[in-house]
Parts: C-alpha cells; sequence; structure tokens
C-alpha cells in the first residue's frame, strides 16, 4: 500500500510538472527541477529525455495496477495487457535512461552512473524472464520474476525517498556535496537502492514464504514491516519538499 500510494503521488507529479510544461509549451521549466533537463540543440537527448518521463507515467501506475490480486483474478486479459505494455515501458525507459546516463552523466557523480547502469541491466534481465516465464505458463517463476521487476524499476522511486528522507532526518546535505549532487552517501544509497536491498529484501521473501518453522516468516516480517516503515518516512519526505512544492 505504500509503494502505491507513493508512486501514485509520483506519476502525478510527473504529470503535472512534466507534461503540463509539454503541453504549455515552456519544456525549458523542465530545468527546473532537473540540472540537465532541456538542452538547446540537444534534439536526440531532450527526445530520450522526454520519451523516458513520459514512460515513467506508465511505469509508476501500470506496475501497482499488477499487483492487485482482484485485477489478476477477475481481469486476467487487462493484466495480460498492462503487463506487455509495463514490460515494454521499463524496457524502453531502462535503454533511455542508459542513453541519458552516458551521454550528459557528469565524471563526478561516475559511482552513482555506475550503479543506475546496472539497475538498466536488471530490469531489463527481470523482465525477459517474467515475460518468458509468462508465455510458457509457469507462473510460479512468472510471479518471481514480475516481482523483481517491479521492485528493479522502483529503484528510482526509493533513489527519491532515500535521498529526501536523508536531507529530513539530518536537516540538510550530509555526506554528499548538494551542489556536484556527489558524495558517499549518495554512491552508498544508489548501490543499495538500484541494486542490493529491494532484490535481496524480495528473495528473503521468498525464502521465508517456502521455510519451514515459523522464526524465518517472523524475521522477515519485521524486515518489511522495517522497511515499509522507511518507505513510508520517505514519501511524506519527498512529498514535502518536492513534489507538492512543484505541483502548487
Ligand atoms: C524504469 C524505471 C524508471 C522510471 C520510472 C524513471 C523515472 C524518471 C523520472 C520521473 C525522471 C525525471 C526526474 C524527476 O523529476 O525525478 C527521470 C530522469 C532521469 N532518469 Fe529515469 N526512470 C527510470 C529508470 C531509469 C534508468 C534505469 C536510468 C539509467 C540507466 C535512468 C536515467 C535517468 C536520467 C539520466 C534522468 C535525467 C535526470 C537526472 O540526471 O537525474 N532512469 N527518470
Amino acid at each position: 500500500m505504500v509503494a502505491l500510494f507513493g508512486q501514485l503521488l509520483f506519476s502525478l507529479y510527473v504529470t503535472l510538472v512534466y507534461g503540463g510544461a509539454v503541453v504549455t509549451g515552456d519544456t525549458e521549466r523542465w530545468n527546473h527541477v532537473m540540472p540537465r533537463g532541456y538542452v538547446p540543440g540537444d534534439t536526440a537527448g531532450n527526445a530520450a529525455l522526454m520519451t523516458h518521463v513520459l514512460i515513467a507515467v506508465l511505469i509508476m501506475l501500470g506496475g501497482g495496477l499488477q499487483l492487485l490480486p482482484a485485477i489478476r483474478r477477475r481481469l486476467p486479459a487487462l493484466h495480460r495487457w498492462v503487463g506487455r505494455v509495463y514490460m515494454i515501458s521499463v524496457m524502453l525507459a531502462s535503454l533511455a535512461g542508459l542513453y541519458l546516463t552516458w551521454t550528459r552523466g557528469e565524471p563526478s557523480r561516475m559511482p552513482q552512473h555506475i550503479a543506475i547502469s546496472l539497475n538498466a541491466i536488471i530490469i531489463v534481465t527481470c523482465a525477459v524472464f517474467a515475460w518468458r516465464a509468462a508465455r510458457a505458463r509457469n507462473f510460479s517463476a512468472h510471479r518471481q520474476w514480475a516481482l523483481r521487476t517491479f521492485l528493479a524499476a522502483g529503484g528510482v522511486f526509493f533513489f527519491r525517498l532515500g535521498v529526501f528522507l536523508w536531507l529530513l532526518i539530518n536537516r540538510g546535505p550530509v555526506g554528499f556535496d548538494p551542489e556536484t549532487f556527489s558524495g558517499p552517501f549518495l554512491t552508498a544509497l544508489a548501490f543499495g537502492v538500484y541494486v542490493f536491498v529491494p532484490l535481496t529484501a524480495l528473495q528473503g521473501y521468498f525464502v521465508a514464504q517456502q521455510a519451514v518453522g515459523v522464526w524465518g516468516p517472523r524475521v522477515m516480517a519485521v524486515v518489511l514491516v522495517l522497511l515499509s516503515f522507511l518507505s513510508m518516512g520517505g514519501v511524506a519526505s519527498v512529498t514535502m519538499m518536492l513534489w507538492w512544492p512543484a505541483i502548487r
């Protein structure tokens, strides 16, 4: 529920801020919220970014919809179509993201660029396996790979939650330089959310579901509750400090 609600807010922010700027023809407004949003003369880069950001809305809304058991049970055709659109969207967003990272990225943020590029590889790999398992009607494998795709594609969402929760807790930037947006905290956060933490927690959840004793599932439940509270704090921080002021 925390992820669904947070991603709904994220897509509302993207639609109003970026979509609003496209509708009014004021694409330079993108630069108020992104360091290198609209770059005059860089047609390919601007087109890649526009595609990337507009697809982001489909990803944030579609991923949540796929998780609702009632839709899977009662509207299987909708689940299949949203699934196809979602898988294609995450792959396209990852490819456009890779292009932007390696054509526009700053050398000072190299560790973050490496982490998010690994994230792109993980997203595409998980999406391919999820799709193949669905076509082979291997639904237990499909469920696992689809959940991995969802969490890997949520990496950029978790990154924003992590940055703003950290800023709120420390009452300012600690462990990174706000001018260059680089430093040890951001490097650790990037590898954590893009590569390790969500997928490791998910694997723990799969293992706990198979566990025979009572302690494995209990420990995993506590871990998931803690991660949910962290996410809740992150959603509240990023909404208060970035999304709501940008929309207003
Ligand atoms: C698949 C899920 C993804 C979603 C939903 C997503 C969403 C977004 C959104 C909404 C923005 C606009 C910035 C903002 O307002 O927060 C953005 C920017 C950007 N994204 Fe993604 N993204 C995804 C994956 C990726 C990947 C895998 C990469 C890199 C390999 C990437 C690279 C970028 C870059 C370079 C920017 C430009 C702004 C910046 O420098 O931070 N994205 N993305």
